[in-house]
């Protein structure tokens, strides 16, 4: 099964709202949440108030990606906010293990980003304990990029690994995908679609998201 993640980073501020009632009349499998510290990522979004504040339009899971520094100081804050996964980056946190540890404790999935130029071997050993990988296929902080096509080697060896080690794992694919890709990352491994600007820009949420689906 194939899931869908739009990336409220692309939506309409000015009417949030609204566009969460349209991914959940949609029935998209997570909302995935950018959150960036302008430290991390040279981009600052939104975080923990805005969460909370969208928290009660939709009952579908809040795929919450952290491109922060020292990401554990606030795992809990998003937690207790709403998130029902939680990313950090790889880059980004020196006790990686401890961390995906510590999320897991406080009741909600674990995951870990890589960066593009980031090897995968480097969380091979927390496989079995992940729930997720997310693979970047650009490099953080603003949508509308172009996938980096190397990004596909990265995807099929995890898919490798996820097929010895943990049969369950979830692998998601963030950056750039469109209509013309899609079908590709998921021929690759990819289970986990985020898509920011092919779901917001364009025609209508409700038209783009068919558009995606009818690809694979
Ligand atoms: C980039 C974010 C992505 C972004 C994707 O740092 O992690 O989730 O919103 O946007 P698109 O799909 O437009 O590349
Ligand atoms: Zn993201």
């Amino acid at each position: 099964m194939i899931k869908i993640a739009p990336s409220i980073l692309s939506a309409d501020f000015s009417k949030l709202g609204e566009e969460i009632k349209s991914l959940d009349k949609c029935k998209v499998d997570l909302v995935h949440i950018d959150v960036m510290d302008g430290s991390f990522v040279p981009n600052i979004s939104f975080g923990i108030p805005i969460i909370k504040s969208i928290r009660h339009l939709t009952k579908i899971p809040f795929d919450v990606h952290l491109m922060i520094e020292e990401p554990a100081r606030y795992v809990k804050d998003f937690v207790d906010a709403g998130a029902d996964i939680i990313t950090v980056h790889f880059e980004a946190d020196r006790h990686l293990d401890r961390t995906v540890d510590y999320i897991k404790s406080l009741g909600v999935k674990a995951s870990v980003a890589l960066n593009p130029a980031t090897l995968v071997d480097n969380v091979k050993y927390l496989i079995p304990k992940l729930d997720m990988i997310l693979i970047m296929s650009v490099n953080p902080g603003f949508g509308g990029q172009k996938y980096i096509e190397y990004c596909d080697s990265k995807i099929k060896y995890v898919k490798e690994l996820a097929d010895k080690y943990n049969k369950d794992l979830m692998i998601e694919v963030d950056g750039g995908i469109t209509k013309d890709n899609i079908a590709r990352v998921v021929r690759k491994g990819a289970n986990v679609i985020v898509a920011g600007s092919s779901v917001f820009r364009g025609e209508t949420i409700e038209d783009n998201i068919r558009i995606l689906r009818e690809e694979f």
